[in-house]
């Protein structure tokens, strides 16, 4: 079968934007992708967070373009829009853009905090949407460069605690797959990445033992695996991410009991 997207081997002299560098998976992402050689261009809100990365990979790596520092909220649309015509105005178009911005609340049924819940979609969703309307005109008309959004395993199946959260990413999922029928015709890539647990400040208030936790570092060698493949779909670790596709795939009378009896809620 035909790969589903062009592959990347070599990200020497790549221009990528990283949406959500200042910690977590996309930090670690930023390190190794500045340690292959990409120019990079990191995105979040903590600009001192932003500036003492980009420190760190300019005392580490050796002489390259410093990364272009955007400071920039996803959940507003003219901050957004600031923070690419400054990437356009620097770089004149982009290789790669990766969203990775992301915020999670445990949240169940008896306690619904509506100002949570509308924070987390509109960064985990709203902000990913704002994301590509201003990147996919642009790659259309490159006819090249890839955009790869982090969903995650949550957005497979209805989980407890992932009350919305798991809602959020389910609908980028079913967003990613759409926008990859629009965009493949156009020689551009689209990707979805669906990571499993990993200890970051994002999975730190969890009060449960993670299964298959991996460290940010693993997930940024997983996501740079992922494109040097061909794939859509962007998941690890296997081992955990083929057991909730095996879940998700359950008629729902197998279903619901699996999981109260896998998580004990
Ligand atoms: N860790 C996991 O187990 C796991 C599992 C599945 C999926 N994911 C997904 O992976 C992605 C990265 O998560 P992570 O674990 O690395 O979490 P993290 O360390 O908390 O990183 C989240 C990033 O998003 C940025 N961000 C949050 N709100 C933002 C906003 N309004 N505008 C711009 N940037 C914003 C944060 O920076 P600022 O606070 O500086 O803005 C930070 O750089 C998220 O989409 C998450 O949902 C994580």
């Amino acid at each position: 079968m035909s790969a589903l997207n062009p592959t990347i081997d070599d990200w020497r002299g790549l221009r990528v934007w990283l949406f959500g560098a200042s910690t977590g998976i996309g930090a670690a992402l930023a390190r190794e992708l500045a340690a292959r050689g990409a120019r990079l261009a990191l995105s979040a809100r903590s600009a001192d967070k932003l500036a003492a990365l980009a420190g760190e990979l300019g005392s580490k790596l050796a002489a390259g373009p410093a990364p272009l520092l955007l400071p920039c909220d996803a959940s507003k649309d003219d901050s957004l829009a600031a923070a690419w015509g400054s990437l356009l105005d620097a770089w004149g178009g982009v290789d790669v853009a990766i969203y990775l911005a992301g915020d999670y609340t445990p949240m169940r049924a008896d306690a619904i905090d509506m100002a949570v819940a509308r924070r987390l979609i509109d960064v985990n969703l709203v902000g990913a949407i704002a994301f590509t309307a201003l990147l996919a005109p642009q790659l259309k008309a490159q006819r090249a460069g890839q955009i790869a959004l982090t969903a995650s395993v949550a957005g497979y199946c209805g989980l407890p605690k992932s009350l919305v959260y798991g809602a959020s990413k389910a609908a980028l999922i079913n967003f990613c797959e759409t926008l990859y029928l629009d965009l493949s015709p156009y020689g551009v890539g689209v990707r979805v990445i669906n990571p499993g647990f990993v200890a970051t400040p994002l999975t730190a208030q969890n009060d449960f033992t993670m299964p298959a936790l991996q460290t940010p570092e693993q997930a940024a060698s997983a996501i740079v695996a992922g494109f040097a493949s061909g794939a859509f779909e962007i998941d690890f670790p296997r081992r955990f991410t083929r057991v909730m596709k095996t879940l998700a795939l359950l008629p729902y009378r197998l279903f619901f009991p699996l999981v109260r009896r896998f998580t004990g809620l």
